[in-house]
């Protein structure tokens, strides 16, 4: 018995060998030489590392692979972010003053206040919330125009009413397309220097935004009629400001204009009211005006 369990033994044992060396041929002749993997090796290889060094070494190369790809891809995100918020992103920020010039919705706030001007312009679609309904009888044919902006209108032409002096709108709120055709239209008629300096491109007119208007005559002459001195004198009681003061276009960028205001709120109209030495929005808040081209 013992002899045979012996001999039993010893062949498993002789075939466990046999077995072996075939398999180690087996394997020799099909796994692919060290230059041959490499060869082959795919940059985005995602295979689980095995055990030896080879495979750490693919897998590195796929990790740095990888890491450079998504940098790239970053990259170009950023870049195409940039692209898409170029012109905004160049004109936020801090300003000269210190205030914060914000980019929310198609329109730019500076420390708070909506600016519009020939360096910060609404976009064509920008349309004014909080509005009225148009009044006809008040000239303001082409509404809407901010409510706020309109109590105190209403407040402050009836008051200027009581003394005998009337006041009427005479260009409220215009759209994009609007200026666009009136902007046109002086250039034709003026040449684009000249406009420039009386009537703002599309998008960089305050009308856009529902909180101006223009009153009674858009002749310089209204500064020399009652009215026209009452209003220098009294718009900011009522929120509204002289947006394009006298002597003051190299900061506007716009010639003086005594017709048209801007309603701003008491608070910030009195401080650029300044005792009558009118200060612009420009100077005030510390920023430029300014077309881009
Ligand atoms: N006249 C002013 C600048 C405008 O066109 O909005
Ligand atoms: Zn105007």
């Amino acid at each position: 018995m013992k002899k045979r369990i012996k001999i039993k033994y010893g062949n498993v044992l002789l075939i466990l060998i046999v077995l072996g060396l075939i398999s180690y041929i087996i394997v020799s002749i099909i796994t692919p030489k060290e230059d041959d993997k490499k060869m082959n090796e795919k940059p985005k290889t995602t295979s689980k590392a095995t055990t030896n060094t080879t495979t750490s070494e693919t897998t590195t190369t796929t990790s740095e692979t990888t890491t450079t790809t998504t940098t790239t891809t970053k990259k170009i995100t950023t870049t195409t972010t940039k692209n898409n918020a170029n012109a905004q992103s160049n004109k936020t920020g801090k300003t000269s003053k210190g205030y914060t010039v914000e980019y929310k919705d198609g329109a730019y706030y500076v420390g708070g206040y909506l600016i519009v001007n020939k360096t910060y312009p609404l976009t064509s679609t920008w349309k004014p919330s909080n509005t009225f309904k148009a009044v006809p009888s008040d000239g303001f044919a082409r509404e809407p125009l901010n409510n706020e902006a309109y109590e105190n209108w209403k407040q402050m032409k009836s008051d200027a009413a009581a003394l005998g002096l009337n006041l009427w709108a005479q260009s409220g709120y215009r759209s994009y397309d609007y200026q666009n055709d009136l902007y046109n239209g002086y250039v034709k008629r003026k040449g684009k220097a000249a406009a420039d300096t009386f009537s703002a491109r599309p998008g960089h007119s305050e009308h856009q935004s529902g909180l101006a208007f223009d009153l009674n005559t858009i002749d310089s002459s209204f500064k020399n009629t009652d009215e026209g001195k009452w209003v220098a004198k009294n718009a900011y009681l009522y929120g509204y400001i002289l947006r394009y003061p006298e002597g003051k276009t190299n900061e506007t960028g716009y010639i003086y204009e005594p017709w048209h205001i801007r309603y701003v709120g008491k608070e910030l109209a009195t401080a650029l009211y300044n005792g009558g030495d009118w200060i612009t929005m420009e100077n005030y808040f510390g920023v430029t005006s300014e077309y881009d081209n």
